[in-house]
């Protein structure tokens, strides 16, 4: 739920009494390092940072997911959140109608010209086309990388006042090295954020994890957009989460330079009068990521969350005005995909037009990552919200 209301009631706890940080809390490697004697100094620390042996590539994955003119394609709906979205054009949740919709959306040609990364459920990643080709070999002919969600959903917190936590981090890293052996280069783990050190926590276990076994994570504390709440307010929330979920990633010592973020924009809450315009947005949200992020982070790929797909596309457009220290870029799936799904509406004769609807976003957006988007011969129905109170991808 919207982290804004529950923040008063769970306030961010003084580092002293963080209790989860402890098991790794110790000196930092360099107090460490000048206090030792010779001979202690020798024998390899138990503290000194191992370097994941694909630090490399993990460089290399972030360097090309992130690169100019590209973002992310998120096709990563758990098979509930997908049935949902087959209801709304009357199908059936059933493997066979999600295979041809994974089908049409990968081999829109030239997708990879606007798409560097696409992020998969589980089922997609071991999927095949409805022609029989591998989806992630379709991906990478398209120079698609592909990423995997790797969060295995939230579920009520026992004993809180209607707040979960986010479940995966069991045998995560067995499941990773299946994921990369089968073709997958990075992963996601989408936390909502109720309570900012444990979801914070989670993340940097997940991302550590993730990056021993070659995948870079997508580090995704999802701020929901649910409540009255101006923009200020989510400014400040923002704050409190993302000095959380740096704190705990550093001491995981996760590698920044291989990691991706995606953030939500900072806005006013979905039932706020008030509404921002892009600039405004653009203003907020990068003064929060100034404030936070460093700037050895890579990539920030920012998921759409509810806005409509112009929307979306504007706010990004306006972040990319001015050089940033980081690739700023998306990684939405309502906002890419909307018009795509309602226009194919389970007709193969549609299926020319659908992946054109998912060029026009495809390309609006890489646009909008160069700051080039000029938002003219926007249909209307790009132009509707898509946000659903209390939403769980
Ligand atoms: P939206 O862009 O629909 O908010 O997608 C969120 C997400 O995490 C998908 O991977």
């Amino acid at each position: 739920m919207a982290s804004t209301s529950l923040l008063k009631s769970s306030p961010v706890l003084d580092k002293s009494e963080w209790v989860k940080g402890q098991s790794i809390r110790q000196p930092s490697v360099s107090i460490l390092r000048c206090n030792s004697s010779t001979a202690a100094a020798a024998a390899p620390s138990a503290l000194s940072i191992r370097a994941s042996s694909y630090a490399d590539e993990l460089v290399k994955t972030a360097k090309t997911v992130a690169s100019p003119g590209r973002g992310i394609l998120a096709m990563d709906e758990s098979n509930a959140t997908c049935g949902k979205r087959l209801a709304s054009i009357g199908l059936e949740n059933t493997e066979a109608n999600r295979q041809a919709y994974r089908t049409l959306l990968v081999s829109a040609p030239g997708l990879g010209n606007y798409i560097s990364g696409a992020i998969l459920f589980e089922e997609t990643l071991y999927q095949s086309t409805v022609d029989g080709k591998k989806i992630v070999d379709v991906l990478k002919e398209q120079g698609i990388v592909p990423g995997i969600k790797v969060d295995k959903g939230l579920v009520p917190l026992a004993g809180s006042n209607d707040e979960s936590w986010c479940q995966g981090l069991d045998g995560l890293a067995s499941r990773s090295a299946a994921y990369y052996e089968q073709g997958a280069r990075f992963a996601k783990w989408r936390t909502v954020v109720s309570i900012p050190n444990e979801a914070a926590w989670g993340l940097a276990r997940y991302a550590a994890i993730s990056q021993d076994n070659g995948l870079v994570p997508i580090v995704e504390p999802e701020i929901l957009l649910d409540g009255e709440h101006g923009i200020d307010r989510t400014f400040e929330v923002a704050q409190k989460v993302w000095a959380e979920v740096f704190f705990y990633l550093a001491e995981n010592n996760v590698m920044f330079e291989g990691i991706l973020l995606k953030p939500s924009m900072v806005t006013p809450g979905a039932e706020c009068p008030v509404r921002a315009t892009p600039q405004q947005v653009a203003e907020y949200t990068l003064s929060l990521l100034k404030r936070r992020i460093p700037p050895s982070v890579p990539g920030i790929m920012f998921l759409s969350g509810g806005q409509s797909e112009v929307e979306a596309t504007l706010n990004l457009n306006a972040m990319n005005q001015a050089p940033n220290p980081w690739h700023v870029s998306f990684s939405y799936a309502r906002a890419l995909q909307n018009t795509c799904l309602k226009t194919w509406g389970g007709a193969a004769e549609n299926v020319e037009a659908a992946q054109q609807a998912l060029l026009t976003r495809a390309k609006a957006n890489s646009l909008a990552q160069l700051g080039k988007y000029t938002g003219e011969g926007e249909s209307d129905e790009a132009k509707e919200g898509m946000f659903v109170k209390g939403y769980v991808y």
